[in-house]
């Protein structure tokens, strides 16, 4: 089989990858150790295979890997900082977002994708921003409560800094 090489910067790391021209992002992000990308349906029905796209929220089993030359992709494993979970990630532990955890970084990574681009989102936009993953345990409440919460929690640390300028 005809191999290519493929660059793309993972989680802020340049990776050199050989690929098929053929393999799925979901494939490859999977067989280079990037397990919080999930296998569901493969049919970008589910978005357990979700992956921020140079910011943009992807079902990586609808995108060829091939197509990512030079591209910058975030998956849930870049989320935490040297150990420290991102706001989100804490957020959904305390509000009980997370049950068997499956479709849990697909929603994190939305839910990342819509506060950078939205800080200050209504209960709808985030309802709209998860509609695309499916969570099967947990239901939308909790996750959407979690997204609620480190919205207001920035808005009020940017109140506070701006006070005190
Ligand atoms: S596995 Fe990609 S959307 Fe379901
Ligand atoms: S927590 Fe199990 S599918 Fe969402």
């Amino acid at each position: 089989m005809k191999l290519m090489p493929l660059c793309v910067q993972v989680n802020g790391e340049v990776r050199h990858w050989t690929i098929a021209p053929g393999d799925l992002l979901l494939d490859v992000l999977r067989r280079e150790g990037y397990f919080g990308v999930k296998r569901g349906c493969e049919k970008g029905e589910c978005g357990a295979c979700t992956v921020l796209l140079n910011s943009r929220p992807v079902n990586a089993c609808l995108v060829f890997a091939a197509q990512t030359e030079g591209q910058d992709i975030l998956t849930v494993e870049g989320l935490a900082h040297q150990g420290t979970l991102d706001p989100l990630q804490e957020a959904f532990l305390d509000h009980g977002a997370v049950q068997c955890g499956f479709c849990s970084p697909g929603m994190l990574l939305s839910a990342k994708a819509l506060l950078d681009r939205q800080p200050n989102p209504t209960e709808e936009e985030v309802r709209e921003a998860l509609a695309g993953n499916f969570c099967r345990c947990t239901g939308y409440r909790k996750p959407v409560e979690a997204v609620l919460a480190v919205a207001k929690r920035r808005r009020a640390t940017a109140g506070t800094r701006e006070a005190r300028r």
